[in-house]
């Protein structure tokens, strides 16, 4: 599990292991725009303020990921122990 801190409203959510990011926003009561829940649409792709990011989606190329500046939070998980993202 990992911690997401949610900028925009100051909340800061554990996401377990078993769980989305998206989901644990909405558990927390925050709504993210979702379509595709895959990684494969790109509209969930949310930008990354600071935290490594596991990227697992595929509409990203090889070079964004590397930039780190933005990721899919409907599959994509954290390398380290906490995400700040600008949601
Ligand atoms: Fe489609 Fe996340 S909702 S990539």
């Amino acid at each position: 599990e990992f911690e997401v801190v949610a900028a925009r409203s100051g909340k800061t959510i554990t996401v377990p292991s078993d769980k989305s990011i998206a989901d644990a926003l909405i558990d927390a009561g925050i709504v993210p725009t979702l379509s595709c829940e895959q990684g494969i649409c790109g509209t969930c792709l949310t930008r990354v303020i600071s935290g490594d990011v596991d990227h697992r989606d595929t509409y990203q190329t090889e070079k964004e990921k590397l930039e780190n500046k933005q990721m899919s939070i409907c599959c994509s998980r954290a390398k380290s122990k906490q995400l700040v993202l600008d949601i």
